[in-house]
């Protein structure tokens, strides 16, 4: 008999969140019946978007997110026992599930990492890595000479796409909240970085000969100051808009003219849009890493009691890189 623990949404979100929104649980796991596997959480994501995105969820659900698992035991032919697979089974250490009757990001059996750590299946060669390569490279569509500017620029996401913009051959400036990010971005090749206090001054002299393309990640203030920036023909990659997760939206003025007098391209993204290439980019990121191109950043949090101290963590800023939970 296996008993999972599991992380309950126990009081609806309000501003930041806190531990009084969070509450363990134990539940007596199922027999695996056909076409099901049992797996056991190995590590687990805590990702911006669950913060919004719990607010469409009823009060008592399992917390939503992702996972890489083992399978322990299976009565499906593509998950065999033994085999790591990325799973959206929500904060919990084991799962019974039947990926047939899923119907948003399917389970997967993890491609072959090389020598790469399986955690990573939840960073750069997972989710976060594919929201880079594809919500940069198909909507800003950056051109070798180009400036490209990327807020929350040390975290997952903004770390992997600034690094994929030189990569492409552009001047990457980055935008991050601390000092130490700006040095670590500084040593993974970012040609400026900016934290938010010196922004407003310095993004000129950074990006002397203007914006062409920016990659959101916050929204609010800051991108106002990038659009400012911005050159004729300049494309916008709307990431996320973490600036307002816990709060209100921030006033800013209104940016239509900037669209209209400098033509600038604005596009929304969910990076499920690029499931059926899901491959390609964990592919791409996994060849730029070993070529020594792209480098990655995980911050762990030990063990699953703590899921809800490194969510608040992540959205207060604590993380470089990847946010982790190791079981
Ligand atoms: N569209 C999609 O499909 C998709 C997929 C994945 C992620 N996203 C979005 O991409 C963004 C980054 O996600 P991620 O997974 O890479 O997270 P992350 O950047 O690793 O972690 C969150 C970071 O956000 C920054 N932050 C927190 N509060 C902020 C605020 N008020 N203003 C500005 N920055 C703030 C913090 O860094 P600092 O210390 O630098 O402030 C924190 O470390 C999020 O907006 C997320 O929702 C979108």
């Amino acid at each position: 008999m296996v008993v999972a623990k599991k992380w309950i949404y126990a009081k609806a979100f309000s501003g930041l969140p806190t531990a009084e929104n969070f509450r363990l649980e134990e539940e007596t796991i199922a027999d695996v019946k056909d076409n099901e596997f049992l797996a056991e959480a190995l590590f687990l994501s805590v990702d911006p978007y669950m913060r919004p995105y719990m607010l469409e969820f009823p009060v008592g659900s399992v917390m939503i997110g992702g996972q890489v698992a083992k399978v322990l035991e299976s009565k499906h032919p593509k998950f065999p026992v033994g085999s790591y697979v990325h799973g959206s089974f929500g904060w919990r250490t084991h799962t019974v599930y039947n990926p047939d009757n899923e119907t948003g990001w399917k389970a997967y059996v993890l491609p072959d990492f090389g020598k790469e750590p399986l955690s990573l299946g939840l960073g750069v060669l997972g989710m976060p890595g594919n929201t880079a390569y594809f919500g940069l490279l198909e909507i800003c569509k950056p051109v070798a000479g180009e400036t490209v500017v990327v807020s929350g620029a040390a975290g997952a996401v903004g770390s992997l796409v600034g690094q994929i913009a030189k990569i492409k051959g552009c001047q990457v400036v980055g935008i991050a909240g601390t000092d130490d990010k700006c040095k670590w971005l500084k040593s993974i090749g970012f040609d400026h970085q900016e934290s938010y206090l010196e922004i407003c001054a310095e993004l000129k002299k950074a990006a002397p000969k203007g914006v062409d393309c920016y990659f959101d990640n916050v929204g609010g203030k800051i991108t106002e100051i990038v659009r400012g920036q911005m050159n004729t023909f300049g494309r916008i990659s709307v990431c996320g808009t973490i600036s307002n997760y816990n709060s209100q939206p921030e006033k800013v003025v209104d940016p239509q003219r900037d669209y209209v007098w400098k033509q600038l391209k604005q596009e929304g993204f969910i990076v499920h849009r690029w499931h059926e290439r899901q491959l390609e980019g964990i592919q791409q990121n996994l060849k730029w890493i070993q070529e020594g191109k792209l480098k990655y950043k995980e911050t762990f949090t030990e063990g699953f009691a703590n899921m809800p101290k490194a969510f608040i963590g992540m959205l207060t800023g604590e993380n470089t890189g990847k946010a982790v939970v190791k079981v």
